[in-house]
């Protein structure tokens, strides 16, 4: 087929437009986004559906729409009735092919807004393809509010819609960025199976019985963590994959049932190894995807797990604002260290070893009572016992309940430890150190949200590493991976892979364990965990010791993770690697702040598929087939999001 490299318009992307190939077929010889000026005088035959119809009498337009673009076609009565007959019964959303002349139109009724605006299509012939009853929404109308449960019932039209064709062709372009970078740099692409035993990524299994062993089930993959660890021991050293994933656990905005990620490892590795290509990659393909959205920091900074949490109180910070947490100990206490600002909440605080840290909310000292009792109230729900505030007003006054506590050197210790201006609100909590990066980190992001401190062009990357290997599982009593249950240690760190007692089945918070640090890395972006990953264990022997103080006995881990260990025993490469999450990355590059935005048909919050009313009660005869039986019954859930 000739390739004729003709400029499509519209909907398309430049980056697309560029390798456009001729799609002309009996039912067109253009798309709707591409005749221009330069075609008038010839003919031309398009196909696509009516975005809109306006009778004139004798003159009936139609604006013509494909996915690339929109053309007005006109048809006079005089020079075609047949074809002015057949326009005439035409409805939104009518599929049609029309045949005429390309011509230029008057100056006056140009449309700029639309690049095939300087012409328009003089009909001679019209076919109606397809009638289309009126659709449940304005498909024509890319701003019309529309009920998102109808909007997944009716996918297909809402697909249709220009903000849908565009994210979907941002995720296509992404995919092929991916694929084109990954091929260029001696990647294999490896199609891994769906029907697995399960691979435990944190989150419950979707099962699938199987009839050929009754009373067994497959389960489908959290991730292909352990065959991409056995296609390393296979050889296969660089491999990826754009990899469906399936976790049944509560969704949320960056959060579906099934996923993509972008899947890869590596053999002969180090962390930095993986980190340098995988940056480069991200780079590459933001770049082929979203050209005009800056980069905030190349190379990516790379932070420490506790230096994260000290300075964002996050594990994923959006670095595209400051508003750091400011650790206000040093100051509340005397010289020699006995806490003595005269509020007795800091006091105790520190003297139970807990923190006082504080963000400054810029230009916000004069939030009303009700606000500062809603943030109180937020950061209340957030875990933390309260939140003190200084308001630091314009004629330097500080206001705030805790002021009259504070003598004067204090507050002025504390304002120049935040470095806050006039017109700045301090926000304080006191608490554990979690308790107060976790509550200070959310109210970071949602300040910051509120106050318009993030660029919504700018990509903020951001490495986190040094993670620890393990937390501890109170419930439980044992350690889980703060990750995924392969992930190496750091070689110094490596001795402490044990329990306080010696015993493996013994394990107790106070094991050396919890000070281990994993060879893991995540990658963030403007605040969402885009991807993790990790050097792993490769060593029989060190692998069942961190599976034990994960609570796994050895014929337990034989069973769960038999495959992966009995592999380390025929020469295992050293290897690494990390999955991104690709739902979430096109999310971000198209700037929504749910995952749903971009997935062609996503599931609602309570897992299902309106349009294809899944899930649902199986066939007569299935449950026999497969040896089962529904024994209980559950209310199902609903759809209020
Ligand atoms: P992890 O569990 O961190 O790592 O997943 C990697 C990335 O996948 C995305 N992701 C999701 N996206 C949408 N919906 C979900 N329910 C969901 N869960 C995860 C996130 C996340 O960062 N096997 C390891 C990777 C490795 O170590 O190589 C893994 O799956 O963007
Ligand atoms: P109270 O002494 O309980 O009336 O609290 C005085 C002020 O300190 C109020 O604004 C509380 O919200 C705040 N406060 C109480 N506990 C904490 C805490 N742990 N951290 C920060 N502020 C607190």
């Amino acid at each position: 087929m000739a390739a004729a490299r003709g400029r499509l318009s519209g909907y398309d992307t430049p980056a697309m437009t560029d390798q456009v190939v001729s799609l002309a077929t009996p039912y067109r010889t253009h798309t709707c986004g591409q005749l221009r000026a330069s075609d008038a005088g010839s003919t031309a035959k398009l196909s696509g559906w009516v975005h809109r119809r306006r009778d004139h009498g004798p003159l009936i337009f139609l604006d013509l729409r494909d996915r690339h673009g929109i053309t007005q076609v006109v048809i006079d009565k005089a020079d075609a009735p047949v074809a002015h007959d057949q326009a005439s019964r035409v409805r939104p959303e009518f599929v049609v092919s029309v045949s005429g002349t390309v011509s230029p139109r008057l100056p006056a009724t140009e449309n700029t807004k639309l690049p095939t605006g300087a012409i328009e299509l003089q009909a001679t012939d019209l076919e109606i393809l397809s009638d289309a009853k009126t659709p449940p929404f304005y498909i024509n109308d890319p701003d019309a509010p529309v009920d998102e449960l109808v909007r997944l019932k009716y996918r297909y039209l809402d697909i249709r819609r220009e903000p849908m064709q565009r994210r979907l062709m941002l995720r296509s372009r992404m995919v092929q960025a991916i694929r084109e970078v990954h091929h260029a740099n001696g990647f294999v692409e490896i199609e891994t199976p769906t029907l697995i035993k399960s691979t435990p990524e944190g989150a419950r299994d979707f099962i699938v019985p199987s009839r050929l062993q009754p009373g067994t089930v497959y389960a489908l993959p959290q991730s292909p963590q352990q065959l991409k660890q056995l296609l390393m021991i296979a050889g296969m050293d660089r491999y990826m994959q754009i990899a469906r994933c399936y976790r049944d656990e509560d969704l949320r905005g960056d959060r579906q049932p099934e996923f993509t990620q972008l899947d890869l490892e590596m053999s002969f590795v180090d962390e930095a190894a993986v980190m340098a290509f995988v940056e480069a990659m991200t780079i590459e393909v933001s770049k082929a995807t979203v050209p005009e959205r800056p980069i905030l920091q190349e190379p990516f900074p790379i932070f420490t797990y506790d230096e994260v949490l000290e300075r964002f109180g996050s594990d994923k910070p959006d670095l595209r604002f400051g508003m750091e947490l400011v650790d206000l100990g040093s100051v509340l206490v005397t010289s020699d260290g006995t806490p003595a600002s005269g509020f007795a909440v800091f006091d105790s605080t520190l003297a139970a070893g807990g923190r006082v840290k504080a963000i400054v909310a810029p230009g916000m000292a004069g939030v009303t009572r009700r606000e500062i009792d809603e943030l109180t109230e937020r950061a209340r729900r957030l875990g933390a016992k309260g939140l003190a505030y200084l308001a630091l007003e314009q004629g330097g006054e500080i206001k705030g309940p805790i002021a009259k506590f504070l003598d004067d050197d204090t507050k002025r210790a504390m304002i120049e430890r935040c470095a806050a201006d006039e017109g700045d609100l301090i926000l304080i909590v006191a608490d554990t150190a979690a308790v107060v990066a976790d509550v200070l980190g959310r109210l970071r992001v949602e300040l910051g949200d509120r106050l318009g401190l993030a660029d919504p062009e700018v990509l903020a990357y951001v490495w986190i590493h040094r993670f620890p290997m393990y937390q501890w599982d109170a419930e439980l009593e044992r350690w889980h991976a703060t990750h995924n249950p392969f992930s190496g240690v750091l070689p110094e760190d490596e001795a402490l892979l044990v329990t306080a007692s010696g015993e493996a089945d013994r394990p107790s918070p106070d094991d050396p364990a919890g000070r281990a640090r994993a060879l893991q890395y995540d990658l963030a972006l403007n605040g969402w965990e885009l991807g993790g990953g990790s050097i792993r264990i490769h060593r029989r022997a060190l692998l069942e010791q961190s599976l034990q103080l994960q609570g796994h006995s050895l014929d337990g881990m034989q069973e769960k993770f038999g495959a992966v260990l009995d592999a380390f025993e025929y020469g295992a490469p050293p290897h690494g690697g990390i999955a991104l999450g690709i739902d979430r990355w096109v999310a971000l590059l198209a700037q929504q702040t749910n995952i749903r935005e971009v997935m062609a048909f996503p599931k609602t919050q309570s897992g299902s598929d309106p349009m294809l009313e899944a899930p649902s009660v199986p066939e007569p005869g299935q449950y026999d087939e497969l040896g089962l039986r529904f024994v209980g019954s559950s209310k199902p859930e609903t759809d209020k999001d």
